[in-house]
């Protein structure tokens, strides 16, 4: 092959240049190739390729006619006797639709480090697609409801309704006193529906400064408004897009954009503030809030129509002292939860303290009991919970409830509770002629709870 001083001299400008025929023949192949390969030319020429380079990818690439670009390769360079890896594009050349040969080229030469972090990516990759796995699988191995704990008959027929609803893609409207859980079931709704491989966006509509709220959850384009960024910026609802909204503290979302949410909703589409063309959004959405939204729609301070759209499904969750019966799963629930964190070894709630946990009102909820066992963990981190450590809980049973009580409902049920609690205490001791320790057996609590009883009833 005779080419000008010119042509040789660029041909040569390359680590690898190979030209091949139809039949994958070697018909040309540049200087510093053969000397990486440690072969002459004339030798070569006409050689099918695989016997002169096994590992080559040419023949793949005009069998499938799509070419390979920006490809690494490595070969032993006979030169340095060492490996030495390239980037290169490898072309089908084409003629009237009929694969004619092939062409190979470097674009880049030297490029060990490339390669070490190409193949540091490509590991980071394979990992990663195993641990999308194990999430998989793990996620099909644990029903999400079991994260809700309890076992009380509210919390059951909220299970078994969540289990119903989650796939439906309906709006559902969580409700309930601060600390109930709400969180927790909304959890249990996305992850349990098909978009649990989507997002599962929150947001707090009472932590974000509420001229900030409205960006926040539609998004902004670049320049919108003063301190905007300049590229703009995604809004919840497009990151939701495919799985799932929460608006937390819905009842503290402002008028105006209570407004704008229901046009998204019934729409289906977000306008980013400062944008022009609608963004189709798929978003199933989960409120929740521990107000009482029809009062507020009495005040003037929540949309009625908006109310209708998003309590499709409304599940009201009870407080904590309406299904006292969950208290010693919690507990259980909490103590291992403590040990996990912090290595230790609470063995567990002692059935007294657990009686007297059931005589509480519990105005946090859920929330305030973890607190509490988290402190009597840390009272106890090698025994089990007794009532020596439960000073603090006395306090709180013996406070004035009053201040603390949530609902004017619940002052009735506790007065009923007590003066219940009295009539039993009564009779029993009636029945052992005031034998405190024999009553305190047959009503199945400590003696030392009784003798508080007395005291707080005022029973002689
Ligand atoms: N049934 C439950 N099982 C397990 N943990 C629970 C349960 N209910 C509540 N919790 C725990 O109690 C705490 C409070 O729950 P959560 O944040 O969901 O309450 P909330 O109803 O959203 O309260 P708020 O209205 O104040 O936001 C959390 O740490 C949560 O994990
Ligand atoms: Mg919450």
């Amino acid at each position: 092959m005779n080419f000008t001083p010119l042509w040789t001299a660029a041909l040569n400008a390359f680590s690898n240049f190979i030209i091949v025929d139809e039949h994958c023949r070697i018909a040309y192949m540049n200087k510093p190739y053969t000397e990486i390969l440690n072969v002459q030319l004339e030798d070569v020429i006409g050689k099918p390729i695989k016997s002169v380079i096994p590992t080559t990818k040419l023949p793949e690439v005009m069998a499938s006619g799509k070419a390979h670009i920006g490809a690494l390769m490595t070969l032993y360079d006979h030169k340095t006797g060492k490996d030495i890896s390239f980037v290169c594009n490898r072309i089908p050349l084409i003629e009237d639709g009929e694969v004619i040969g092939g062409v190979a080229i470097s674009t880049f030469n030297e490029v060990g480090e490339i390669y070490n972090l190409y193949s540091e990516v490509e590991k980071m990759q394979q990992q990663n697609e195993l641990y999308q796995q194990t999430i998989e699988q793990l996620r099909k191995q644990t029903n999400p409801l079991d994260y809700i704990i309890g076992t009380s008959q509210a919390i059951q027929q909220i299970k078994s309704t969540i289990a119903i609803f989650a796939n439906s893609g309906l709006s559902i409207l969580l409700t309930g006193e601060t600390g109930v859980g709400k969180e927790v079931f909304a959890n249990a709704l996305h992850q349990l529906s098909s978009r649990s491989t989507s997002n599962f966006v929150k947001i707090n509509c009472a932590a974000i400064p509420k001229d900030l709220l409205e960006s926040e959850l539609f998004g902004y384009e670049g320049g919108a408004f003063t301190g905007a960024k300049k590229g703009g910026k995604i809004g919840k609802f497009e990151l939701a897009d495919g799985g799932t909204l929460l608006l937390d503290e819905i009842g503290e979302m402002p008028l105006p954009l209570q407004s704008k949410l229901l046009r998204v909703l019934q729409e289906k589409e977000v306008e980013r503030i400062g944008g022009v063309t609608p963004i189709k959004v798929d978003v199933r959405l989960i409120c929740n809030t521990n107000q009482n939204l029809t009062q507020l729609i009495q005040d003037g301070r929540f949309r009625a129509d908006l109310y209708y759209r998003i309590n499709t499904i409304e599940l009201a969750i009870p407080p904590l002292r309406d299904r006292l019966d969950d208290i010693p799963d919690l507990c259980n629930f909490f103590v291992q939860k403590f040990n996990r964190e912090n290595g230790s070894y609470t063995q567990g709630v002692e059935q007294e303290v657990l009686a007297l946990m059931q005589q509480y009102i519990w105005p946090g909820n859920v929330r305030e009991l973890e607190h509490v066992i988290e402190r009597l963990c840390f009272l106890n981190p090698h025994s089990t919970i007794g009532i020596a450590s439960c000073d603090f809980l006395l306090n709180k049973l013996s406070g004035d409830h009053t201040l603390s009580r949530p609902a004017a409902a619940f002052s009735s049920l506790q007065e009923q509770r007590s003066s219940a609690e009295i009539d039993l205490i009564r009779q029993t001791l009636r029945q052992t002629d005031g034998n405190k320790a024999k009553a305190a057996r047959i009503l199945g609590i400590d003696r030392t709870v009784l003798y508080r009883k007395l005291k707080k009833y005022h029973i002689d």
